[in-house]
């Protein structure tokens, strides 16, 4: 489907320190462009001006990290703590947001990356749009081929071998990261739809802002 004047804009926001979230932030951009939105990758340990811009006015920001010591990267973190005054002028309030992250072990605790991305997003007034799957791989008629294998439901939960390299990504993980980048732009334009027939659609930033 291609880009038109009301697609959504979204963003994939990622750090990667050995091309495994990288190549998995890439089939979230396919997805979200086949489902219509205009996609910008921004590598979060390179950010310029331009991504900041980007970032700003995105209707959806997709976050990827790998998962270190349990918890997100220090190169995601220290993209975060730069956020504080976003955070506090609400720059991105009513933005969408996912995540996802990829790890060496099978679980190798990531569902705690996933949490650490949804409250960044919460602390920003983001709304979290979750996975949307069933969990795969849980039956005796399941494989690892199975779509969501690693059955996560907050975000996307990838695996990939340590000792291999970007394109060791495993498909069923790439389809699934897929299918987050097309569910957050099908939300994100139905967001964006009922902005343009509410009184709230004046601008993202303003949509749910308290009154004072
Ligand atoms: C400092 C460090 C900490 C890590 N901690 C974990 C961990 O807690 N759990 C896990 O399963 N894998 C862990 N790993 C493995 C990475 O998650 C794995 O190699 C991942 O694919 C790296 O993704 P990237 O290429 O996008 O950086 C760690 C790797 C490094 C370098």
């Amino acid at each position: 489907m291609p880009a038109d004047d009301h697609a959504p804009r979204v963003a994939v926001a990622f750090h990667s320190g050995f091309g495994h979230t990288a190549a998995l932030a890439e089939s979230v951009a396919d997805g979200a462009r086949a489902a219509g939105a205009a996609v910008h990758i921004v590598v979060l340990d390179a950010l310029t001006d331009r991504d900041w811009h980007t970032l700003d006015e995105a209707d959806a920001i997709v976050f990827g990290t790998p998962t270190y010591m349990g918890n997100v990267s220090a190169a995601f973190q220290a993209f975060a703590e730069r956020t504080g005054r976003r955070c506090q002028e609400g720059t991105w309030r009513d933005k969408l947001a996912a995540g996802f992250t990829n790890s060496g072990a099978k679980s190798g605790d990531k569902v705690a990356a996933l949490m650490s991305l949804a409250v960044f997003a919460a602390q920003h007034h983001m709304h979290w749009v979750s996975l949307g799957l069933v969990a795969g791989w849980n039956s005796s008629a399941g494989s690892a081929d199975d779509l969501n294998r690693l059955g996560f439901f907050l975000g996307a939960g990838a695996q990939t071998d340590v000792d291999a390299g970007p394109d060791g990504v495993h498909p069923s993980d790439a389809r699934t990261c897929r299918h987050l980048g097309e569910r957050i732009a099908r939300v994100a334009a139905q967001f964006a739809a009922g902005r343009r027939v509410t009184s709230a659609a004046s601008s993202p930033a303003a949509a749910s802002a308290p009154v004072h």
